[in-house]
């Protein structure tokens, strides 16, 4: 048996579907290029025909990624796989991904196309595919509702089409483990010319098993998983990669296979994540939660002193713990400053840029004795407000927070160059901050969330904010950081409110 599994990350593409993860093309980059150091085999990028501004993000993530395949979805039409083809041209190595949902709930309700007709589309879909790039990969969507027979003959036609990897999803997570290794075996037994193929998974997490399932149908012959960083995706989010990586490796007594992840850059990638997508990681995450490594209790504590694998089963260094290097400090020069950007994949487009970053940096260590390299992508992710629009920008901020007094703030703010003035009280002095930023913007959006981490440890660490505002059915995340969290939060309020009048309409690729 091959025993290579092949990592398949989505991040930039299922993950991004989460409420308000929406990413610029340069934050897409930077975790491409993570996603690349990681040794991801697969990065799929985007979905090209969601909009210009998505096409163009893969296309050039597509021209910088030299030891992924760098692959696209399409729906299975021809406008989709297209675009998903012209998306890929500049890649060394190009995937186009594209699927057709085969319930007969998504048939009937969804597509409201016969059995018959969505053998055709995909067929009709995978040909096409194949004149862009050798490497197509089929999936067929809700595959854990469709009727098995209906899956053999589907899957049946587009090996027959040219499909190279055949995914097999379980889109709303419905399986249970032992279901889904059985279903996977199944197919592999019946589809003739299963051997010429890769078998793949795509495991959500609705019931909370999308990484039990994905491992069910490792075990039953797939080669191919598919997940992002953090279990980021939609709704309950897809199988966590670092769960998967990290449980085949440990277990390679069970496992008659491995991927060829670097597993030090697991907790990097995750940091990098959360810090972009503003999504945090609760502290009891497997492999990259901040407490899946440290021991608490004084049994566990005695156990680890006297012999680590009592109680410890991975070693935290192996998956990246401990490498958040202490990088500059106040007297590091604005050579040092580029040269660990760019070995962090942080690439700066321009002079301005850089100069506008390495001042931000200097004004960051008269607060702070330490830069750690999470401070620096906090401070580059500040200037990444959607790429068209950078519209307001924090010009000061003062407030005032007593007991036995209403807290209250006074706001100046750039709109567009032109400077407005506001001051209102609040609960508190976010809450008072906002409503003066509110005041000005006329904004009209509903807070959704609004959540503070520190960045790294210490009091004097950075406070990363994040702000989810919803309007009009559109979802963004806000992200702002600084070592005073008012501060933070009203940056971030402002980046979300950037987003929110600067993003570009896209199309879901599943509704
Ligand atoms: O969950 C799903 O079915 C998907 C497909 C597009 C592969 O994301
Ligand atoms: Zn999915």
């Amino acid at each position: 048996m091959n025993d290579r599994l092949i990592i398949f990350d989505t991040t930039l593409r299922d993950g991004e579907q989460s409420p308000g993860a929406a990413m610029t093309k340069d934050e897409k980059m930077r975790i491409a290029r993570q996603l690349e150091r990681l040794g991801v085999d697969v990065i799929e990028a985007g979905f090209a025909a969601a909009s210009p501004g998505d096409a163009e993000a893969i296309r050039s993530i597509a021209g910088v990624v030299k030891h992924s395949t760098v692959c696209s979805l399409a729906r299975a039409n021809e406008r989709d796989v297209r675009a998903a083809g012209e998306a890929i041209k500049p890649a060394a190595s190009g995937r186009i991904h594209t699927f057709i949902a085969t319930s007969p709930i998504h048939m009937e309700k969804k597509l409201r196309m016969q059995p018959d007709q969505v053998v055709e589309a995909a067929v009709k879909a995978v040909k096409l595919a194949r004149e862009y790039t050798d490497d197509v990969e089929f999936s067929a969507e809700d595959a854990v509702r469709s009727e098995m027979d209906f899956l053999c003959r589907i899957f049946e036609a587009v090996i027959a089409a040219g499909a190279k990897t055949l995914n097999v999803p379980d889109t709303v997570g419905y399986s249970i483990p032992q279901l889904w290794g059985e279903r996977i075996r199944q197919l592999i037994e019946r589809v003739p010319n299963a051997d010429k193929v890769v078998w793949s998974t795509h495991c959500h997490n609705d019931l909370g098993m999308a990484v039990a399932n994905s491992l069910a149908a490792v075990m039953n012959g797939a080669r191919q998983v598919e997940c992002t960083i953090n279990g980021l995706g939609e709704r309950a989010g897809n199988a966590s990669l670092e769960e998967i990586v990290m449980a085949v490796k440990t277990r390679r007594d069970v496992f008659d296979c491995d991927s060829r992840i670097d597993t030090t850059q697991i907790v990097p990638t995750s940091k990098l994540v959360s810090q972009i997508t503003g999504y945090p990681v609760q502290p009891n995450k497997a492999i990259v939660g901040a407490n899946a490594f440290s021991h608490e209790s004084g049994i566990h504590q005695d156990g680890v002193l006297k012999h680590r694998e009592t109680y410890e089963i991975m070693r935290a260094e192996d998956v990246g713990w401990g490498a958040n290097k202490l990088t500059l400090g106040k007297l590091s020069g604005r050579n040092a400053f580029r040269t660990r950007l760019q070995e962090l994949g942080i690439v700066l487009d321009s002079e301005e840029a850089l100069n506008a970053a390495f001042a931000r940096f200097k004004a960051l260590a008269d607060k702070k004795r330490e830069i750690f390299d999470e401070d620096l992508h906090a401070l580059v992710s500040e200037d990444a407000g959607i790429d068209a629009c950078d519209r307001f920008k924090l010009v000061s901020l003062k407030v005032c927070s007593e007991t036995g007094e209403v807290p209250h703030a006074a706001v100046v703010l750039s709109d567009g160059g032109a400077e407005l003035r506001a001051e209102e009280n609040g609960g508190g002095p976010v809450d008072a901050c906002f409503r003066a930023i509110e005041k000005m913007v006329g904004s009209n959006s509903s807070l959704l969330l609004y959540s503070v981490n520190n960045i790294t440890t210490g009091t004097d660490a950075q406070g990363e904010v994040t702000v989810r505002l919803s309007r009009n059915g559109r979802v963004v995340n806000g992200l702002g950081a600084d070592t005073d969290i008012v501060i933070a939060s009203a940056k971030a309020y402002l980046n979300a409110l950037n987003k929110l009048f600067g993003a570009e309409e896209r199309a879901h690729p599943q509704v």
